[in-house]
């Protein structure tokens, strides 16, 4: 298999709130490879955008504070980088849309300036020249009219119209990977599915470019995904391919996830739900993360973390009750 465009290696970013110590994502190893499309699925808290803010160093310090781990882009770690260097990379060749849109615009500058701004901090062209790229940019995400719109301020245009801006500003520098957390769960029902097309369909244009897409929602990963990683409790609790995923899910939360996902044939039936809340990132177990909330948990459980084990070639598992593979 060829190297992978991303590695991360046992990466620990902890909050210090009132005194206390919140490990928001606690040892979370993974890959992004070349041409996929990686989904990160979990429930609210479960260290996703902590996971993937701390790849270009994005965590505000303080509270947050990435402890320990390693980001391989290119031959380099990006959390031993000077800080120029980490600036270089964001944007350019690690794109991100934020999960909050309408506060990732600035509203006192126009359209035109914030399209342009990646491309006059990262290429050497003069305004005019960024000035048109940035027209064609929002020409590609479907801005009606994109040349007149260019002096426009943020609150001249509609949710779905802003959703299109961040991802021309996202894309603009052509990045190797492109981080989509949530890009589309602020905007209507009916744009979320125009805008997630355009999304892949720009990404489907570019030769060997990667996105990694947050959610907190199984079918779209389904839909969209190659990939997916399960995190729980600051950690994977299980990754596979996607149809592997789907066909032989093993991790009992993974499990409590797809039972979630409403079919047709359900209509008017309760949807089963993970039973419990998600406990406090204060108060985490101290064995496996999920054991408060699982079906079969045993007594180890609550002692013992299980290990992330590969059960089957790409499926790995974090589950005392899951066996591996033999040695
Ligand atoms: N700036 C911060 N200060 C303190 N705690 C934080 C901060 N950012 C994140 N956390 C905590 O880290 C944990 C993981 O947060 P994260 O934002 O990664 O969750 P998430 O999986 O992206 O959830 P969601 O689906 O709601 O976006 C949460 O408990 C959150 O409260
Ligand atoms: S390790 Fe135990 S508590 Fe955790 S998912 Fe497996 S059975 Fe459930
Ligand atoms: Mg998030």
């Amino acid at each position: 298999m060829s190297e992978p465009l991303l590695r991360v290696v046992d990466l620990q970013t902890w909050f210090q709130v009132s005194g206390m110590t919140a490990k928001a994502v606690s040892g979370v190893s993974l890959e992004v490879r070349a041409g996929e499309v990686l989904g990160i699925v979990g429930e609210s808290g479960s260290g996703k955008s902590v996971t993937a803010l701390s790849f270009i160093r994005l965590i505000p310090d303080p509270p947050g504070r990435i402890v320990a781990g390693e980001v391989w882009f290119k031959g380099r770690d990006l959390l031993k980088l000077p800080w120029d260097e980490v600036r270089k990379v964001r944007g350019r060749e690690i794109g991100m849309i934020f999960q909050e849109p309408m506060t990732s615009l600035n509203p006192v500058f126009t359209i035109g300036m914030q399209v342009m701004e990646p491309l006059l901090f990262h290429y050497d062209l003069s305004r005019d020249e960024a000035w048109e790229r940035a027209v064609q940019a929002l020409d590609g995400v479907g801005i009606p009219d994109a040349r007149a719109r260019m002096g426009d301020y943020p609150h001249q245009f509609s949710g779905g119209m802003r959703q299109r801006v961040m991802i021309a500003m996202a894309m603009i520098c052509d990045p190797a990977i492109l981080i989509a957390d949530e890009p589309t769960t602020a905007l209507d029902v009916t744009i979320q599915a125009q805008v997630m097309e355009l999304m892949l369909d720009l990404h489907r244009r570019r030769d060997g470019a990667a996105v990694v897409l947050i959610t907190h929602d199984l079918a779209v990963i389904a839909e969209t995904c190659s990939r997916v990683l399960v995190m729980y409790g600051g950690k994977v609790q299980e990754e596979a391919e996607v149809v592997e995923l789907f066909e032989r899910p093993l991790h009992p939360y993974t499990k409590g996830l797809m039972d979630s996902i409403p079919h047709v044939q359900d209509k008017g039936k309760r949807l089963a739900t993970i039973r419990g809340n998600v406990p406090s990132i204060f108060d985490l177990p101290e064995g496996c993360k999920f054991c408060t909330r699982c079906p079969v948990v045993e007594p180890r459980c609550w002692t013992e973390e299980p290990p992330l084990r590969e059960v089957a070639p790409g499926h790995r598992v974090r589950c005392h009750l899951v066996p591996g593979t033999p040695a």
